[in-house]
């Protein structure tokens, strides 16, 4: 394929819509006679309901109606999300909330009160009284607490939850050199900007319409036929632009439920935009863990052993265990492993995906674990991962389908300095600040799921591509236009990307980094059909040029197909058409072929990389730390929009360094209260608080991916929070093995 629009960086598509407010949101659509829902949420984390005082609610001017489980229509259990399913669902848990008198966590929706406004629906809720009766076990609300609990889950993941090689204990007790550390990570929120907002409207008792921010629009439509026993075609979801998501919106929280519950009750549209509080308490978010990473390694520096075991935390109603271990199965050469998860029970919100799961989290402990290490060999910490680069993936024992982690760090290194460091703690300062830097490999797996898409090519030179994946703000439909251009040969402006809406193809949800590949493979996959359904349609004719024409010979370009080796020689996709008195042709394809899938997945490990270095500041009074300098380096293929993959990786950046300093959520671990349920008690980063940030990425084709090209979401969040506990540990001398870095733990 000849690239002229891969890798430029276009401006986004979408973009004069947004910054003119004209890009729809879900809570933007003008729906008529759409009433306003507004949520009660339990107060207690464990227990039942005993009774409602609802008398005043329903007095209040306006309201249509105050549901409870005890007046709710019944609806049908959910299969919970479950990642190994095809097309999984994008349920969060099992359970029905208002259809059941108990109360699993603090913060579920017990009430939905809808009125005509938002004003009168506010008003009525906190009018609403419920009493409860406590279990007489007290809550689970401390996974610490909990820890005798702990099980092994049958699955992390859709993989193995332990991986043992070798003798891992052992090895390390007979190591020249170790280290054995614990590493512990708090709960985190998503916060996107655009709340998680759903609009729904009944058609008849069978028509479902639902326009909702979501990066899963078939798992929200599954979950929803399911839920009310409606044929999966009856189920519209609709997600045009959505704010932000994070993995947040990978699940379609128990709101997206009682929205359309709701309607059907009222008999009209409704909407839920859920206030920035109850995302606090009603979107899952990222489990707290605990890890243990212990290396033990030869005088030389490679590993003799390397154990990572640890604990994180689910709800009673769902069981993700979030995949720590997973970045230490395939980042470095070792003979022995010993890698476990646990997990254990609370009494809270379902956790989710969220930022880069597993390995966000994962990278943070290996990786100090890495420096601490390489302080204990008194190696430089980038030699150190050098001397341990894995000639196949160490634990699946097969290649790497592309690995370049060492031109990450060479560099990465370059561009921050890396060498001029003198690599003594406390060894540098400015008047009360002292300075240090760290780094860290970065890594995310480089996965694909499942697509459709259509395409139609039209005889004045335009082409549409459609498929129902999401565009949450990452560039979707601005780099889907611009592969879709290069591979029928078009300029981009003459193609269209639709996306957004169950009535196109079929999608998997945008998350974990896979729509890219995904899509993109779909987007390559229907173009092919195209070109070759256009030179059939030529062969026939003695009179084209193309009559003798193999497939392979030819390229698309300039809006036709042309033989590779002979510029002029070769058809116009609108003299094909005329010719044939056609306006137009269709092609639909699924990615991955289901062949191909399995082959390739067998033979390769499909990973991205990384390098991070940053500088950070420590005030030796107070305590603060600011990051001074960041660079990133990322292997993660082919780049599609140099722009919209560089707003990737700053957003990730950013993410990392809000999850290393400021974002922590508060559990009050009497009641599970979250005392800093706001924008301004949860601590997300913000532009005063960040230094320039400066993102390469290498770009080197993956030879076994559609494009050549790895998704570019989350690769930049790993390894970042490491970078910045290595720094701080190089300016202070002082080790925090426990996120976030706040001041109090450096004084
Ligand atoms: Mo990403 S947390 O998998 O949307």
């Amino acid at each position: 394929m000849k690239t002229k629009e891969v890798g430029r960086p276009l401006d986004r598509i979408d973009g004069r819509l947004k910054v003119t407010g004209q890009a729809r949101y879900t809570a933007e659509f003008p729906v008529e006679q759409a009433a306003y829902g507004v949520l009660v949420r339990s107060t207690i984390a464990r227990g039942r309901i005993l009774a409602y005082d609802t008398k005043a609610a329903e007095q209040t001017p306006g309201v249509l109606a105050v549901i409870t489980h005890e007046n709710a229509p019944k609806r049908h259990p959910t299969k919970e999300f479950d990642p190994s399913d095809k097309e999984p669902s994008a349920s969060p848990t099992t359970i029905l909330v208002l259809n059941t008198d108990e109360v699993s966590w603090h913060g579920q929706p017990l009430v939905v009160v809808v009125a005509e406004t938002l004003d009168q629906a506010e008003e009525a809720a906190s009018l609403v009284r419920i009493s409860y009766a406590p279990t007489e076990e007290p809550a689970r609300l401390s996974m610490l607490d909990q820890k005798s609990e702990a099980f092994v889950p049958k699955k992390v993941l859709n993989e193995k939850p332990e991986v043992k090689q070798g003798n891992a204990e052992e090895a390390l007790a007979a190591a020249p050199v170790k280290i054995d550390h614990t590493y512990t990570t708090p709960p985190y929120n998503h916060n996107p900007i655009e709340a998680h907002n759903t609009l729904a409207y009944w058609e008849g008792d069978d028509q479902l319409t639902v326009y909702d921010s979501t990066q899963y629009i078939f798992g929200v439509r599954k979950m929803l036929s399911e839920m009310f026993a409606l044929k999966e075609e009856n189920v519209r979801v609709i997600s045009a632009f959505v704010g932000g998501a994070f993995g947040s919106k990978g699940r379609a929280w128990p709101h997206v439920g009682l929205t359309a519950m709701a309607a059907k009750v009222v008999g009209r549209p409704v909407k839920i935009d859920l206030p920035r509080k109850d995302m606090f308490y009603m979107v899952g978010g990222r489990t707290p863990s605990e890890q243990r990473v212990a290396l033990g390694a030869d005088a030389a520096g490679k590993l003799q052993a390397v154990v990572h075991t640890g604990l994180t935390a689910s709800s009673t109603s769902n069981t993700f265990a979030e995949h720590f271990s997973f970045v230490t199965r395939h980042l470095y050469a070792s003979p022995n492993f010993l890698i476990q998860q646990k997990l254990v029970r609370l009494d809270m919100v379902p956790n989710t995906f969220m930022r880069a799961p597993g390995e966000g989290i994962g990278t943070f402990a290996l990786e100090s674990a890495m420096d601490e290490l390489a302080y204990a060999l008194n190696i430089d910490p980038i030699e150190l991962r050098l001397r341990n680069e894995p000639e196949k993936d160490p634990t699946m024992h097969v290649p790497f389908s592309s690995r370049h982690l060492k031109e990450c760090f060479a560099l990465g290194a370059e561009k921050f300095g890396w060498h001029q460091r003198n690599p003594q703690p406390r060894s540098q300062r400015d008047g009360p600040w002292l300075i240090g830097q760290g780094t860290a490999s970065a890594f995310y797996p480089a996965n694909k799921r499942n697509a459709e898409v259509k395409a139609k090519l039209s005889v004045d030179g335009t082409a549409v591509l459609q498929s129902a994946t999401h565009e949450m703000g990452t560039g979707t439909a601005t780099v889907q236009a611009q592969n879709a251009a290069d591979q029928l040969g078009l300029p981009v402006e003459k193609v269209r990307f639709e996306y957004g809406d169950s009535l196109l193809p079929k999608a998997n949800g945008s998350y974990g980094s896979t729509t890219t590949i995904t899509v993109g493979g779909a987007v390559e996959l229907a173009c092919e059909d195209l070109k070759r359904q256009l030179l059939r349609l030529a062969v026939k004719h003695p009179s084209s040029p193309l009559h003798e024409a193999n497939y392979d010979d030819l390229e698309a370009r300039d809006n036709g197909l042309f033989y590779k080796d002979s510029p002029t020689k070769g058809e116009t996709y609108a003299a094909i058409l005329t010719r044939e008195g056609k306006n137009s042709l269709q092609a639909q394809a699924s990615f991955p072929p289901a062949l191909k899938e399995k082959l390739e997945e067998m033979a390769y490990s499909f990973q991205s990389f990384g390098a991070q270095f940053c500088e950070v500041r420590v005030h030796e009074d107070t305590g603060e730390v600011l990051v001074s300098r960041w660079v990133g380096v990322y292997d993660c293929g082919t780049i599609l929009n140099e722009k919209t993959a560089r707003s990737q990786f700053l957003g990730s950046v950013t993410m990392g360094i809000g999850m290393a300093l400021w974002e922590e959520t508060q559990w009050d671990l009497r009641d599970g209260r979250i005392p800093n349920a706001s924008l301004s008690e949860y601590h997300v980063p913000v532009a005063a608080g960040l230094p320039r940030i400066e993102v390469h990425s290498l770009g080197i084709p993956d030879p076994h991916t559609p494009l050549g090209a790895h998704g570019a979401g989350e690769i930049a969040v790993t390894g970042a929070a490491a970078a910045i506990a290595n720094a701080v540990y190089h300016a202070t001398g002082k080790r925090i093995r426990d996120l976030p870095i706040t001041p109090d733990k450096l004084l």
